[in-house]
């Protein structure tokens, strides 16, 4: 990983940074909601935000991540253990951001490949269909971890490829 990019967990304290992204983040989305209801933003001019958001905090299983570059903050992911193909994972990749500012340079690389070797085991990175260029990232990314099983889902869980490769843990030192 590059020295600069690190992942460090959103602390209870952060979750208007995560939220604030998440903007951000659905606005991006919504390209690819042009001729579906979702996508339009309320009344204050805000999108709503996933009910769940707050879990991040609270449930165990669910993790909210901040990607820093040098300190700045320059995406977030939210890793939890739902898999769309209903097979068995250890860790899905929910939601995963990089400010445009700083895209194409690495720090999605960087930052991926960081969480996975903090949370190594079964992975499920599931891409909407729509989002071509995030399918090239993770099937880049999966093919880094050896054998992956590319599945290609169309049912009302999900519609879009899934990426399933698995991460061993880290070596520790040699005794
Ligand atoms: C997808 C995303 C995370 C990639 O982050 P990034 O920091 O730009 O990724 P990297 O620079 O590490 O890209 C690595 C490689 O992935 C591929 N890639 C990344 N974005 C791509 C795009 N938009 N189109 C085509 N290939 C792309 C390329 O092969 C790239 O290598 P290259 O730049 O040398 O050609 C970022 O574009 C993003 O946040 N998008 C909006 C949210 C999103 O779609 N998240 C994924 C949800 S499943």
């Amino acid at each position: 990983m590059s020295p600069e990019v690190k992942v460090l967990r959103a602390t209870a304290a952060e979750t208007s940074v995560v939220a604030n992204m998440m903007q951000l983040y659905i606005h991006d989305f919504s390209e690819f909601w042009f001729d579906q209801p979702q996508g339009d933003v309320e009344a204050n001019g805000l999108y709503a935000l996933p009910d769940n958001l707050q879990s991040y905090w609270d449930d165990p299983d669910l993790v909210a991540l901040l990607v820093k570059l040098t300190g700045t903050i320059v995406g977030f992911a939210l890793i939890n253990v739902h898999a769309h193909s209903g097979r068995p994972v250890d860790w899905n990749m929910g939601e995963f951001f990089i400010l445009r500012k700083y895209r194409r340079a690495g720090i999605g690389t960087a930052a991926a490949q960081a969480i996975f070797a903090d949370f190594p085991g079964r992975w499920e990175t599931a891409v909407a269909r729509r989002n071509v260029g995030a399918q090239i990232f993770w099937q880049r990314l999966a093919e880094d971890y050896g054998a992956f099983e590319g599945l290609d889902l169309r049912t009302t869980e999900w519609n879009g490829p899934i990426f399933r490769f698995t991460v061993a843990p880290a070596k520790g030192p040699s005794s």
